[in-house]
């Protein structure tokens, strides 16, 4: 709900929950006014200190840079005295914006950003300020919008020139928010190829720190989410601020402590990599920046962004449905494969139930290796003799459906496209381009590129049924001509997508970037599933699930069952532990079926069949983390770190389960317990442990837990299915 407060000019967005206050001060600075738990709408100008002298700058003009360097801007401008981090700046011979409020309007629905991933759906509600920077008539429209039920606000900024001359836009943040103290941590994922998404947390300092990405993807190394919380905070009570972005290329996020120990809080595309000529009476948006608040922890938070992403931002008719188990034969067979191979594996696929096969790289061109063939999507007759229809036709006669690898962006230059059209390939000119993986990257800002790539696809998916497509992209840019290039490849993405999901609905996408380099909210509006790491190994796995799962839904992690010893870390574990972590997310296979012992293969009919009877709770259902995997001197000091659990509960609370993880074995230790979360304290749940039936209320369950025995060894686990009678 969003209310005006016309004598205070006062706008209040109300969550269930949380309260967002913006003011409109003396001259039009729109002031971030108040960010917390629900309040009734009334009065709150005094918390802006401006009835303080010096800062009223009509009262006090000889002081007003100290105002602009104090007031807390809900969209500061640089170049007139505020010298924190400003969310917009344009060159217009100077630097300088200075941009008031003109008017506003509060309506039913919402904006949608021009083609780039957004928030959609009833029950919304939306604030619009429209800005003016008077000396260059830019004109900017700052979107703030409420779903019903959902402790968010989705922000988003559409600036129009209507000055005379064009201006170059060097920096549009799409939200930044200054809080009024200095109380907080920060919580930012790190990480690399194959392990991405370690969480870490630290105290903020007086200063700005700053995770970002300038590498054309959201990256591995970080990702676009972070979270301010209070010292106290912990996964279930306390305050925790969630900011993230839906969007897919370079980024910046970041917390500025300020000389007065107030915080501000930033999040946008990434400045130093953006330009953008703004000609006059054109008009410019910034991708959409979604900002949790929540009283109830890391927990309440996460599930607040799970809920905004899986109703309000997946599209794909895959969203509440259900998902093939599906098997890929990456890690099986890599690059050395044919025809034969392919069909024993989906044969023993098929015999144990498993429904999707996906053929990954290495299936076109002459691609024996990585070095070449991308852009050649055109199948290898040597590997495939008659193409992809005999293993199609093979695979569909077994009543299993069939998935293609795609790394559509990519050239090699060892291969015809680049042959016939170097050109294609991003670079600067008179300056050799840098191989990574051995290949290029296609400038995916021009169309006629696309669609050379779109139409060698469409070839493919109108001849053989493929019901599911991986979206790989396995490098980042380098000599990119100019800092006005990333944006519009992004866009250019975006709009192959767009095109994609758009004229084939059924195909069940999964985006990839080298594992997970592009695991963020802006691929989730195409691809309801992300390929979370090639770290398939089930201990690293842990970590990166829990890290995912911070800002993203489960049911968009891509999660694989693989063979031991590890192909990333050389670890053995228990092939049931393997499986139990994979259904943290989406649940697959990625290993040669046809060379798993028999009591492995004997597994997995049963472990196909519990994942169907669970994965509505983990699509639909609430995530309550129970446990840390980050080491005790890290993240979780507090925590044992020699365990991970989860519960997932659905919607009416009568259904859960629940995965504990002994990571660590320990000789003579005591069975540890473990507290249950959103349950109904009331109801009775029944469930088996250790081949026990038992019936306990929620309350119990809750408080005083469930007792799990001291496993044998390391990476052993179980998985708990709790009902109520
Ligand atoms: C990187 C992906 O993450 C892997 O799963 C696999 O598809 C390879 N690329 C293929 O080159």
């Amino acid at each position: 709900m969003i209310t005006y407060l016309e004598n205070e000019r006062q706008f209040q967005l109300d969550t269930p929950h949380a309260s967002y206050v913006l003011t409109v001060a003396e001259e039009g600075y729109l002031l971030h006014t108040y960010w917390g738990k629900r309040i009734a709408p009334q009065d709150l100008t005094d918390l802006l200190r401006l009835s303080d002298p010096p800062f009223v700058p009509a009262k006090n003009e000889r002081e007003r840079a100290s105002f602009l360097d104090c007031a807390p801007f809900d969209f500061p401008c640089a170049g007139i005295g505020d010298y924190r981090e400003p969310a917009i700046v344009l060159e217009d011979g100077a630097f300088a914006c200075d941009l008031r409020y003109v008017s506003h309007r509060i309506y039913n629905g919402k904006y949608a950003p021009r083609c780039l991933p957004h928030t959609w759906g009833n029950g919304c509600e939306t604030l619009e300020i429209l800005m003016r920077d008077e000396p260059t008539g830019l004109e900017v429209k700052l979107h703030y919008t409420v779903f019903e039920g959902i402790d968010a606000v989705i922000r988003s900024v559409s600036l129009e020139n209507c000055g005379s001359r064009d201006l170059m836009l060097r920096r549009v943040l799409s939200a930044s928010v200054d809080l009024d103290d200095d109380r907080f941590e920060m919580i930012t994922l790190y990480g690399s190829w194959a392990r991405e998404r370690q969480a870490e947390r630290l105290p903020i300092r007086h200063g700005k720190q700053r995770i970002d990405s300038t590498r054309g993807e959201s990256s591995h190394q970080y990702s676009p989410f972070f979270a301010l919380v209070r010292p106290e905070t912990t996964e279930e009570s306390g305050e925790a601020y969630g900011f993230t972005l839906i969007y897919s290329g370079n980024f910046t996020a970041q917390a500025e402590l300020t000389q007065f120990c107030q915080t501000r809080a930033q999040i946008g595309i990434e400045a130093g990599s953006f330009a953008h000529c703004l000609s006059t009476e054109s008009e410019f948006d910034a991708p959409e920046a979604v900002l949790v608040y929540s009283e109830d922890g890391l927990g309440g938070m996460s599930r607040t962004f799970h809920r905004l992403f899986t109703d309000h931002l997946i599209r794909s008719k895959y969203r509440y449905a259900e998902r093939p188990v599906l098997i890929n034969n990456w890690e099986a067979t890599y690059f050395d494969f044919d025809l034969e191979k392919l069909k024993t594996i989906a044969d023993e696929a098929s015999r144990l139930g498993i429904e999707l096969f996906v053929l990954d790289d290495g299936w076109f061109g002459r691609r024996d290796s990585d070095n070449c063939s991308l852009g050649d999507w055109v199948p290898d007759q040597r590997k495939l003799p008659g193409g992809l229809k005999p293993l199609t036709d093979h695979i569909t006669g077994k009543g299993m459906r069939f998935g293609l690898w795609f790394e559509p962006e990519m050239i090699s230059p060892d291969s015809d496209l680049f042959r016939a059209h170097p050109d294609y390939a991003v670079g600067i000119e008179g300056r050799p381009r840098t191989q990574s993986r051995a290949q290029y990257v296609l400038n995916y800002a021009r169309r006629d590129v696309r669609d050379a790539v779109w139409a060698q696809m469409k070839e493919i998916l109108d001849t053989v049924p493929v019901s599911y497509i991986k979206w790989d992209m396995n490098r980042q840019l380098t000599e990119v001509p100019s800092p006005a290039f990333y944006h519009p490849y992004m866009l250019g993405v975006y709009q192959m997508l767009e095109r994609l999901v758009t004229e084939y609905p059924d195909i069940l996408l999964e985006s990839c970037s080298g594992g997970g380099a592009r695991f963020d909210p802006g691929m989730l509006y195409y691809s309801p599933q992300i390929w979370a790491s090639d770290d398939t190994d089930a201990k690293e796995r842990l970590r990166i699930q829990y890290g995912a799962s911070l800002f993203m839904p489960p049911s968009a992690v891509g999660s694989h069952v693989s063979v031991c010893p590890n192909h990333a870390t050389g670890r053995i574990t228990p092939f049931e532990t393997r499986a139990n972590v994979a259904m943290f997310g989406t649940f697959g296979y990625e290993l040669n079926v046809a060379q798993l012992s028999d009591d492995e293969k004997a597994q997995i009919p049963a472990q196909i069949a519990r994942w169907h009877s669970i994965s509505r709770l983990i699509r639909e259902g609430s995530l309550y983390r129970l446990g840390n995997p980050f080491a005790p001197t890290g993240f979780a000091a507090q925590q044992n770190a020699d365990y991970d659990a989860w519960i997932f509960v659905s919607a009416d609370q009568s259904d859960a389960v629940f995965t504990y993880v002994q990571i660590t074995a320990e000789a003579n230790m005591k069975s540890r317990r473990i507290r249950l979360a959103g349950l109904l304290p009331d109801a009775v749940y029944a469930y088996e442990l250790g081949g026990k039936a038992y019936q306990k209320t929620g309350a119990y369950l809750m408080q005083c837990g469930v007792m799990l025995a001291n496993l044998w060894g390391d990476m052993t686990s179980v998985q708990l299915r709790l009902r109520t009678l």
